[in-house]
């Protein structure tokens, strides 16, 4: 099939090189110049890992392809994906320019039928008005070609995001008309495996099942983050309790890690999003406010351990802080945790020297050059002479230190892990003063 993807961001770029991959002919539309002379000088402006590969491959083999030219990406494709940015506006509810203006861009310069599909993450009742401003865009140039709107959310996770593309646990397509479907279908095939993925519905149903999903996962977090918090007082510990609970099929295992509280691009913005939609229709959403409240408590649990222990002024103290990422395999640090504790570390007057195996340059780009920030280029370079260490994202390099080196290196053996890295056990036995998430007893 010939397909259009509008947006080379992250979620356009990988859906235009997997379905390259299968065979489809792509051609992503960015009004990025400069993106898109680096596509086509074969790199990648973001990091994920074996994306760079795919693309280099899909473009040598002719099948992947980019431009500026939005004439030219609208008549290039029978099926032209949006997959361009919804920043959240001030109020939380997703901003819509860049999605109506692809929109509009087709409407002004189709010449027959398409096929347009939302993949952006966008409010319910969005299609509806990608579907009216195409519909508007034709009548004022007087022409009347065919088109069909769909919804089909994207599920990738940062990091695992070509994986999650290329073997899928469901692909969620919203639909109003059975050339839609049939469209989408054949189009899906190649990602079938040996079940049925395609969850088919109505429209409005695929848009709130991209937030209803996220959500919900936001919310086990939340629940995990504040069954920790009271298992410290009472003297239990989340990890256990973690595996009792996840053994319930009903549960399950995943995503019930205790920690310092999620970040990211996805689950802040869209729970905002959705409380947003939701107050708009009059609907309480009781559960997610507090998921969002308990969240930005978490973010701050670190640091109320660390003034229970050091004090409230820390001037003059130093710190080491493993990880920036807001989660391992990304340079992201949207929403991190790691921003709230070094701004609340400054505030009192501490300073960090910080290490990320990723991340550094984005944080170099997010708080610039300051006396009270150093970043090494090694986890064990930060210890010297610190007065702890916070352990804020959960990289693998970080799992298995040398424990006798760290406490050589640092002033005093303390540390607080907002990711539960280590054996509390084993930490006191090698001497450590040690404070993990959750786990009392
Ligand atoms: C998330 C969803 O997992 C994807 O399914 C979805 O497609 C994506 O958002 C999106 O909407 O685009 P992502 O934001 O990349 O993906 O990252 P996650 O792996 O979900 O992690 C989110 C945050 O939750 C991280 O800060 C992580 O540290 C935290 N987390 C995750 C926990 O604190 N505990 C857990 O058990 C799991």
């Amino acid at each position: 099939m010939k397909l259009t993807v509008v947006g080379t961001g992250y979620v356009g770029l990988v859906t235009g090189a997997c379905l390259a991959e299968v065979g489809n002919d792509v051609l992503c539309l960015d009004l990025d110049a400069a993106k898109i002379a680096t596509l086509e000088a074969g790199g990648i402006p973001i990091y994920e890992p074996g994306l760079e590969e795919m693309v280099q491959r899909n473009v040598a083999a002719g099948r992947l392809s980019f431009t500026t030219q939005v004439e030219r990406a609208v008549a290039f494709g029978d099926v032209q994906f949006i997959a361009v940015g919804t920043p959240p506006d001030e109020d939380g509810s997703a901003d819509l320019r860049h999605v109506l203006a692809a929109a509009k861009n087709i409407g002004q310069h189709m010449t027959g039928f398409k096929l347009v599909v939302d993949k952006s993450t966008v409010p319910v009742g969005t299609a509806d008005k990608v579907r009216e401003t195409i519909a508007q865009t034709l009548r004022e140039r007087g022409a009347a070609h065919e088109f069909a709107v769909a919804s089909n959310p994207e599920f990738l996770k940062e990091g695992a995001a070509v994986e999650d593309f290329m073997r899928p646990d469901r692909i969620v397509i919203g639909t109003d008309s059975e050339r839609a479907t049939q469209i989408l279908r054949e189009l899906y095939a190649p990602f079938q495996r040996n079940h049925e993925r395609l969850v088919l519905m109505d429209i409005r149903s695929a848009e709130l099942t991209k937030y209803a999903a996220n959500a919900m996962l936001a919310t086990r977090i939340s629940f995990m983050n504040e069954m920790a918090n009271l298992a410290e007082v009472l003297g239990a510990d989340i990890e256990q309790v973690r595996k009792g609970i996840g053994a319930d099929p009903r549960i399950g295992y995943h995503f019930l890690y205790a920690g310092c509280g999620y970040g990211g691009s996805c689950f802040p913005k869209d729970v905002r999003a959705l409380r947003h939609t939701a107050q708009e229709g009059g609907v309480p959403l009781r559960v997610l406010e507090a998921v969002d409240t308990a969240n930005a408590a978490q973010k701050q649990v670190l640091v109320s351990k660390v003034v229970a222990r050091l004090g409230e002024d820390l001037a003059g103290k130093r710190f080491a802080m493993w990880g920036l990422a807001f989660k391992p395999g990304t340079d992201d640090m949207r929403e991190a945790p790691s921003t709230e504790v070094l701004q609340a570390l400054w505030a009192r007057g501490a300073s960090v020297v910080a290490h990320d195996p990723s991340a550094m340059a984005e944080a170099r780009r997010i708080h610039g050059e300051r006396p009270d920030l150093t970043l090494v280029d090694d986890p064990m370079k930060a210890l010297d002479g610190v007065d702890a260490l916070l352990v804020l994202t959960e990289w693998k390099v970080f799992r298995s230190p040398n424990f006798e080196a760290m406490k050589a290196a640092m002033r005093q053996p303390l540390v607080f892990d907002g990711r539960n890295l280590f054996d509390p056990a084993k930490m006191r036995g090698l001497g450590f003063e040690y404070f993990p998430i959750g786990r009392g007893g």
